[in-house]
């Protein structure tokens, strides 16, 4: 089978800043690629026990494992999360609820959690405003599955700048670049991004099965164990 068959892949996520940014990093992998809302897959009760886990390999691949069981389609997802140095790597896995709001969703849950995370630095006093963002970026199919690391490091600012991205993107200096991550365009996110060098490393580890056929059915024997690959940047 050739690597340039085209085939649908699942990019299952609820987050619309993140589908954004991902259907954007994928675009060069050639893929089809569906949403849950092109699915009409409405949200199930279990979906948010998932991620469970304390690490973000376990809970991007159970994400990815979860949607392709449930939907029979090769699966992309992630779980990723700000680590604050002041905070012993807080929120981390708990990014997203971290401002304990279960009734918001969308940009009103993201400016809790930045209100929040001010709060919480401004309370500590003078500490460093060290950061750093990781996303791991799973695939996972009928045979088998696949995950690979991402880390960006930068500083947490004072007061929001910048209008792009989602989450904690305006309070969040990437050190490299003295800018926001809200105040990148969507390319220069993914070159210096977390998201987006977790996903560059999860193609390349990808490549070489989707060229192999892996990926359709009769190779399911060649489907590889768990993996993990890192670019920390
Ligand atoms: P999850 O991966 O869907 O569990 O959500 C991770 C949470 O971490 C998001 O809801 C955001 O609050 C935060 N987060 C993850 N990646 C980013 C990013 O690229 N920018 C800003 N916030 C992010």
């Amino acid at each position: 089978m050739s690597g340039s068959t085209v085939f649908r892949a699942l990019v299952a996520t609820r987050n619309a800043g993140k589908l954004a940014e991902l259907v954007s990093l994928l675009a060069p992998l050639g893929w089809s690629l569906v949403t849950l809302t092109d699915l009409e897959l409405a949200p199930h009760p279990d979906e948010d026990a998932i991620e469970a886990y304390d690490s973000f390999e376990f809970n991007a691949l159970a994400k990815a494992r979860w949607f392709a069981a449930r939907t029979g389609l090769l699966t992309l997802a992630d779980d990723s999360g700000l680590m604050v140095d002041a905070l012993g790597g807080a929120p981390g896995v708990r990014s997203r609820r971290w401002s304990g709001h279960a009734e918001l969703d969308g940009d009103a849950l993201d400016a809790a959690n930045n209100a929040h995370l001010l709060q919480v630095l401004a309370a500590r006093g003078e500490v460093t405003r060290r950061a750093r963002f990781v996303c791991a970026a799973a695939c996972a199919w009928s045979g088998g599955s696949m995950v690979a690391e991402g880390a960006c490091a930068g500083v947490i600012l004072q007061a929001p700048r910048g209008t792009g991205g989602f989450g904690y993107d305006p309070l969040f200096e990437v050190a490299s670049l003295g800018a926001t991550f809200a105040e990148l365009s969507r390319e220069a996110k993914a070159e210096v991004g977390h998201r987006g060098r977790a996903f560059g490393v999860l193609a390349r580890m990808l490549a070489p099965l989707q060229a192999a056929g892996v990926f359709h059915g009769g190779a399911e024997d060649l489907a590889p164990p768990v993996d993990l690959g890192r670019d920390r940047g």
